[in-house]
């Protein structure tokens, strides 16, 4: 499924403006405009590459180099597994196995149904308490596989219930 996007190329503008004088401007400027619409479009990497002087293949490069950066936009709810190492001892490679086959898709994907997207994140600060992870702005530790499900379940749930 194909998620919704559109954004304000006049947000764009204005990011570019602001943070182009700063020493090493790309970076700041992706993650402005990723903060401010979700991802970063494929229609803004001539603007940037413009007002930069660059190329729009070496705008497009940096883009794929960070996975932070979204290159479409995200799901409804994005869920992070921390994938340091306090949280491997504590078994977050089973849940992040889990997590994949419940989901199906990979990190940096998205669900088939627009629900939720799976991205990797090192620490949250649970360090005694993993895994953690994080689905949206909600913080969560010992996350268990059940608990996985449950805690996906509840935002799904959450959803038929604002409908
Ligand atoms: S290592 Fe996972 S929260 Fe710190």
């Amino acid at each position: 499924m194909d998620v919704a996007s559109s954004f304000n190329i006049k947000d764009v503008e204005a990011i570019i403006k602001e943070r182009r004088s700063l020493p090493g401007a790309m970076l700041p400027i992706l993650h402005g405009i990723q903060e401010k619409i979700g991802y970063i479009p494929a229609e803004v990497v001539p603007l940037i590459a413009l007002e930069l002087n660059l190329s729009r293949a070496e705008v497009h490069g940096v883009i794929s180099y960070y996975h932070f950066f979204r290159q479409k936009p995200a799901g409804r709810h994005v869920v992070q597994i921390c994938r340091a190492e306090a949280c491997q001892a504590n078994g977050a490679d089973a849940l992040v196995q889990h997590a994949k086959a419940t989901l199906a898709c990979d990190f940096h994907e998205t669900t088939s149904d627009g629900e939720f997207t799976l991205e990797p994140v090192y620490c949250l600060g649970q360090c005694a308490c993993g895994p953690a992870m994080t689905i949206g702005e909600d913080l969560y530790a010992r996350v268990s596989n059940d608990k996985f499900n449950r805690l996906l379940s509840t935002k799904l749930a959450a959803k038929r219930g604002a409908a």
